[in-house]
């Protein structure tokens, strides 16, 4: 699948029906887990009154907790204008929509308009998108202080779970697919950049790293 495939399966996939189930799910239940990991790292950094660069933000949940004590700003980047469009309508209602830019498109495609930030995240994510190298790459470089992801575990029952999701997606015709992307990899380009590992979380199937520069 190339990039623009990638692109118009994702803005599918992540379509106005999954964007009010994730909103409702977060009005009901707080963060996922994933997202509650990325929170605590982040807020352990201490830092205050940063930027956020969120790409694939989704709903926005981690601008909209951030806001909170940590962040006076955010960019937030998708593919879906489904979830920007959700993302957007909260922050009116919280007063927040003047402080924060919405991008739609692919980041790969947009990151040479985006600017540093020092906070960058991309919760489940990296995952989503078949060239993670490039995609690293190009998000890893926006950020002056900490860069954090979560990505599925490299383990078998995770591998088996997307393996039978995909094949599910390809039945049905639908182009979207997920990856496994290897941690070892992404460190390891990490630390090529310059960047070192801050801490790992876990949960039975995510994982959270957090790097600093
Ligand atoms: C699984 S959802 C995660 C949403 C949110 N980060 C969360 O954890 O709830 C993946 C998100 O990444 C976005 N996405 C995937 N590939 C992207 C890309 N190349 N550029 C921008 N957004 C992308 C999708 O549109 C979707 O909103």
């Amino acid at each position: 699948m190339n990039c623009c495939e990638h692109c118009d399966a994702t803005e599918e996939v992540f379509g106005p029906e999954k964007a009010s189930r994730d909103l409702k799910r977060y009005a009901q239940k707080g963060p996922d887990k994933t997202t509650e990991l990325m929170l605590s790292s982040i807020r352990k950094t201490k830092l205050k009154d940063a930027q956020l660069l969120d790409i694939g933000g989704g709903i926005g949940v981690l601008h909209h907790e951030l806001f909170k004590d940590t962040i006076i700003r955010a960019i937030h980047v998708d593919a879906s204008s489904a979830f920007i469009g959700v993302a957007r309508e909260q922050d009116q209602v919280h007063g927040k929509e003047a402080q924060v830019d919405y991008i739609h498109g692919d980041v790969v495609d947009l990151s040479s308009s985006l600017p540093t930030s020092q906070i960058v995240t991309l919760d489940r994510v990296i995952c989503c998108y078949p060239d993670w190298e490039n995609l690293v790459k190009v998000t890893a470089e926006k950020a002056e202080d900490i860069y954090i992801f979560s990505i599925p575990r490299d383990r078998w029952f995770v591998k088996m779970v997307i393996g039978l999701e995909n094949l599910y997606r390809r039945i049905k015709g639908d182009a979207f697919r997920a990856f496994v992307h290897s941690s070892d990899e992404l460190n390891r380009l990490l630390g090529e950049m310059g960047f070192k590992q801050l801490s790992v979380d876990a949960t039975l199937s995510w994982q959270v790293f957090t790097f600093t520069r």
